[in-house]
């Protein structure tokens, strides 16, 4: 078939090959779009290089603030990290990026989408059902799932085509970043029980290489989103790039994850995320002033599920917009200011405020001025704990002797 096909370039081996094997086998124009999301890469050059490889056009477009706005801040207020540790980095790229695919699908009107993802992540699932559900006419094409090819054919490939190879002797990790993260994998880090060599690094410094003295910074937030730091009001994507320049001096931001795929395989995931971890724990510790104990349980659940969502691919789903309204709403007190403490490693909240704040200090205190009624204390635990104390009555108090009985207390070695 003939037509266009919008392809996802970074500027690797392998969607550089696509470009060529896209265009040869469905005998289609290929128009590239690359995005910049603030992972380093220098995108004019990226995109020459799509054109000099045949592409019929190539897009760039520089999506950091749109990724922010939409994608990074939201997954922040959310409290969005997969399985506890990984702030997602990856996973809030590819719905932006599908995003772009179907806008750009629309405008040169293309039949076909395509990405250089493998079957066996979880982006393709990200990218495929991010543009299926923004436009279930488009095809997607994923070249790697379809081509049988070995790294040393796709070289083959590529040599015989005049595309060029990156001269630079390539790490043996697979690497994706954006602003919010970076991520590695593969080469050793694919034994889980080995410590990662220190150049998978490349934005956080090594505890023994971070500075002996601690550095203070104070996170400003207003609604759950971060507005400034130390008092100095700053965009996000500024905030965003000075924290992850300053934690990640002191070697904050390092995360080693053996994590779940939706694909069913487990594997070793190593994230250098310095500002997302500073932002991740300043954010939780606000909403222990501002939430109430109901509230905060609560967004506790909606912010696991909300991660899940964000990892499978669910992005375009009406389940998010829900989990989205609940979010914004629930974050409008969680305005204020949290310090944290950087050191060689380790980052820890020292201090917070807010003028929402349910903390009362009037209530909490031992010394004198407590206004808390402590005679109250006794109707309340009588009315709170009614139903455990007639259950203790009626049935494990008399029927304690037909009871099965509790396994005995473990003892410690050498005892008895
Ligand atoms: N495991 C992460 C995720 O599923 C990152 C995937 C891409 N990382 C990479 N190094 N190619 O979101």
């Amino acid at each position: 078939m003939s037509g266009t096909i919008v392809l996802a370039y970074s500027g690797g081996l392998d969607t550089s090959v696509a470009i060529r094997w896209l265009a040869e086998r469905h005998d289609a124009d290929v128009v590239t779009v690359t995005a910049d999301l603030g992972q380093g890469k220098d995108v004019a050059a990226i995109r020459e290089r799509a054109l000099r490889i045949g592409a019929r056009d190539a897009l760039v477009v520089d999506a950091r603030d749109m990724f922010v706005r939409y994608f990074v801040f939201p997954a922040l207020q959310a409290g969005a990290l997969y399985e506890g540790q990984y702030p997602l980095a990856t996973a809030l790229a590819r719905p932006l990026i599908a995003y772009l695919l179907v806008e750009a699908a629309h405008r040169h009107g293309a039949q076909a989408v395509a990405h250089g993802c493998t079957g066996k992540g979880n982006d393709q699932v990200r990218f495929d059902l991010a543009v299926q559900t923004l436009d279930p006419e488009l095809r997607v094409e994923a070249p790697m799932r379809q081509w049988s090819m070995t790294r040393d054919q796709e070289m083959a490939y590529a040599r015989e085509r005049g595309i060029e190879i990156p001269v630079t002797p390539a790490k043996p990790y697979s690497v994706d970043a954006n602003l919010w993260g970076r991520s590695i994998e593969a080469g050793v880090l694919e034994d889980p029980a080995l410590e990662p060599p220190e150049d998978v690094y490349e934005w956080t410094a090594a505890v023994e290489a971070a500075p002996a003295d601690a550095a203070t910074v104070r996170v400003g937030f207003a609604s759950g989103i971060p507005v400034s730091l130390d008092g100095e009001r700053l965009d996000g994507r500024s905030l965003i790039e000075r924290l992850n320049e300053l934690a990640g001096r002191h070697g904050v931001g390092r995360v080693d994850h053996v994590e779940n795929r939706l694909v069913g395989i487990k594997s070793r995931e190593i994230y250098e995320a310095p500002a997302a971890v500073v932002l991740h724990q300043a954010h939780a510790a606000l909403e222990t002033l501002t939430l109430t104990r109901d509230a905060f349980r609560f967004k506790q659940a909606v912010a696991a599920e909300y991660a899940e969502l964000i990892y499978n691919g669910k992005w375009f789903s009406a389940l998010h917009q829900d989990l989205m309204a609940f979010v914004q709403s629930n974050q409008r007190f969680v305005t204020g200011e949290v310090t944290l403490k950087l050191h060689r490693g380790t980052c820890r909240v020292v201090g917070r405020q807010s003028p929402f704040s349910l903390y009362s200090r009037a209530l909490a205190t031992y010394e004198t001025g407590d206004a808390f009624d402590h005679s109250a204390a006794v109707g309340f635990i009588r009315l709170y704990g009614l139903g455990t104390v007639q259950q203790a009555r009626v049935q494990t108090l008399p029927l304690r002797d037909q009871l099965p009985e509790l396994p005995p207390p473990p003892r410690p070695e050498g005892e008895g």
